[in-house]
This record gives structure tokens, C-alpha cells and sequence, in this order.
């Protein structure tokens, strides 16, 4: 194995110019890029987003445009290795923070790619997803799977914001990213599942040899379970920090095909420092603060702030107060594809 591969400049000018007029070039000067030794070098970097910092920015679109020229409100969270407009957070995923006014609605439509939200302020807003409307309240995971109709609209009277998170970069990368535009859906007249079928965990229902059981069978997470269940946890947890995953409650399965959701409770104080993991992440803040240290940076966090971490990172977190966050991964794609990797730091 050679430390120093051969470089374009050690090649004659005349064989690199006949190599550039056949649509060739060789391998090995950019064969240290694409497979590098040991562990990969990622483009992304750590970004942090103060949610008080992009607040008024997001309400001042609401001024600015109005959300039948937008469809989605959105500001864009990009990946400071990428730089400001980059449709990315990390490699996978993207993370945009949306505004809907009061009285406002974003038009029906599907994609490809897989969508979810949490919420990060006001009441009244909601999503419906193939007919069955979701309520959005602060700190709800709400789902938009891939190919499902979803329109947002908005009963209540002051603003709603959410965090989207979606695998759009991979959909990019694989020239499989596109939508339908469709007509606002009409919504059934009952509670979504999460109060219905699947209102306790370890229940759902009583299956039937002919049964179809939906995909997607659970598209809202009310944040009040999950920090109820996460206080248990911590609770009883001697010391341990609590952690829960997002499941899909008829498969045991992430819930989405590529992203994966933790919650994670850290008591006023606590640390907690994961192994370096392959999967690339986003944290939100639902509630509390604390400093995070991602690859040597420093960062202070704040409630409804988000931040991100590259691949196989270096992070360890510190809780001053009593915090909630919820990490945003691509755990779920990598274990489809067979590489997914823990290291002791
Ligand atoms: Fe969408």
C-alpha cells in the first residue's frame, strides 16, 4: 500500500490532453478522495442554529411573502461546509424551519422523498396526510412518508413553526427527487391514530387474516407521551441517560425507510458522550440548555435551537438545565445498506 499515489501533474501534458479529449482520466490522483483510509472525510460540517437568531427572519417572510408564492415558507438550515444555500444539513438530510400565519393553507402535494416535522411553536396548525389530520403541538413528530399527500393549514391564531427534515439530498443524489401537485384533501372526522389504534404502546389492533395493515400506520408522536415516557425512563434509569427511539408500532421498524428519530433526557448536570457512530445527525432542542462539543466545537444551545453533527463525530453533551432533544439520523439508511458502525471514542 502507498502513502503517495501518482498526481496529474507527473503526467505529460500531451497524454493528459488526449486523455480529456476521450472523456477519461485516471483513478489514481483522485483515488484518496473517494476511498480514503480508515474512516471517511466527510464535507459536512457542525452548523448551529439559534432559533432566536432565525425567529424574526422567518417572521419577516411571513411579511414579505405570502405563502401562496412560497407553497412552503421555509427557510433553509445549510450545511456550513457546504455554505448558505446548500439544500442540506449533512449528507442526508435536510433541515428547513417553516412558517404558517394564521388562516393560511400549503397546497396538497406527494414526493419521493420522506418528510417529517417537529414542532416548534404555536398551536393550532396541522397536517394532513392521506386524509387523516394530524394536530401539531410543540415538540410532535409528525411523518409525511415518501409518496403520501400532505397539505398544512393552520385554525389557531398566532404563528405555527416546525423543523421539516427530509432525505431530499439523497433523492437529489439519486435524480429521484420530484412532487405531484394536488388538490387540499378532505380530511376525516376523527382523532389520528396515535389517540385511536395505537394509544398505548405495546398495543395495536387485533389483527385479521385479511388484514392490511397501513404502512405507515401512525404519522403523529404527541410529544406529552414521549416526555412522559422519557422522565420514567430517567427515572428509573440509575444514572443512565434516557434515550427512546420512534418505531413504527406494527413493525417494531424505524419510521421512516432512511431517517431515524431519538429522543434523549438529560437531567440538569448530566453528560453524556455516544460512541463515534457512522450516522450523520441533527439535534433539536425541544426544551432546555446546554453546550455540546462536535469535533472540538463548542456550542450552546438554547430551547428550539437545532444543530448538526457529521458522520462518525466526536460529540458530547452537557445539560445545564433539565433538556429534551430529539437527534434527526441517518442510522435507518445505512443499516439498509449493511455499514452502519459504532467506534468507542
Ligand atoms: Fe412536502
Amino acid at each position: 500500500m502507498s502513502d503517495q499515489l501518482g498526481t496529474i501533474e507527473e503526467l505529460p501534458q500531451d497524454y493528459r490532453a488526449a486523455m480529456t479529449e476521450a472523456g477519461v482520466a485516471p483513478l489514481w490522483p483522485m483515488m484518496r478522495n473517494v476511498l480514503p483510509h480508515d474512516a471517511p472525510n466527510p464535507v459536512t460540517r457542525s452548523g448551529h442554529w439559534s432559533f432566536q437568531a432565525v425567529r424574526p427572519l422567518l417572521m419577516r417572510a411571513g411579511e414579505l411573502t405570502p405563502v401562496e408564492k412560497a407553497e412552503r415558507r421555509v427557510l433553509v438550515l445549510s450545511d456550513p461546509g457546504r455554505g448558505t444555500g446548500a439544500m442540506q444539513a449533512t449528507s442526508s438530510i435536510y433541515l428547513g424551519l417553516q412558517l404558517l400565519l394564521p388562516g393560511e393553507s400549503a397546497p396538497a402535494h406527494k414526493h419521493t422523498p420522506s418528510a417529517a416535522r417537529i414542532i416548534v411553536e404555536g398551536t393550532g396548525g396541522y397536517t394532513v396526510v392521506d386524509g387523516e389530520k394530524l394536530p401539531m403541538q410543540d415538540g410532535d413528530l409528525v411523518l409525511t412518508p415518501g409518496g403520501d399527500w400532505h397539505d398544512h393549514g393552520h385554525d389557531g391564531d398566532t404563528p405555527v413553526i416546525w423543523l421539516d427534515a427530509l432525505d431530499l439530498p439523497l433523492f437529489v443524489y439519486l435524480e429521484g427527487s420530484y412532487a405531484i401537485e394536488g388538490e387540499l384533501q378532505a380530511q376525516r372526522n376523527r382523532p389520528d391514530a396515535s389517540e385511536v389504534e395505537y394509544r398505548a404502546a405495546g398495543l395495536a389492533p387485533s389483527r385479521k387474516l385479511t388484514s392490511q395493515v397501513r404502512r405507515y400506520p401512525m404519522m403523529r408522536y404527541p410529544w406529552t407521551q414521549t416526555e412522559a415516557a422519557l422522565r420514567q425512563m430517567a427515572k428509573y434509569g440509575e444514572g443512565e441517560v434516557a434515550e427512546l427511539d420512534y418505531i413504527n408500532p406494527e413493525t417494531g421498524q424505524d419510521v421512516l425507510p432512511t431517517m431515524g428519530f431519538t429522543a434523549m433526557m438529560l437531567a440538569a448536570g448530566q453528560s453524556e458522550a455516544p460512541p463515534l457512530r457512522s450516522a450523520s445527525a441533527a439535534f433539536h432542542v425541544v426544551k432546555g440548555r446546554g453546550t455540546s462539543l462536535v469535533n472540538g466545537q463548542e456550542i450552546a444551545w438554547a430551547p428550539k435551537d437545532t444543530f448538526t453533527a457529521p458522520v462518525f463525530a466526536d460529540i458530547t453533551h452537557r445539560a445545564e438545565e433539565e433538556s429534551f432533544l430529539v437527534r434527526i439520523h441517518d442510522r435507518p439508511l445505512q443499516d439498509k445498506l449493511g455499514y452502519y458502525e459504532e467506534r468507542a471514542k
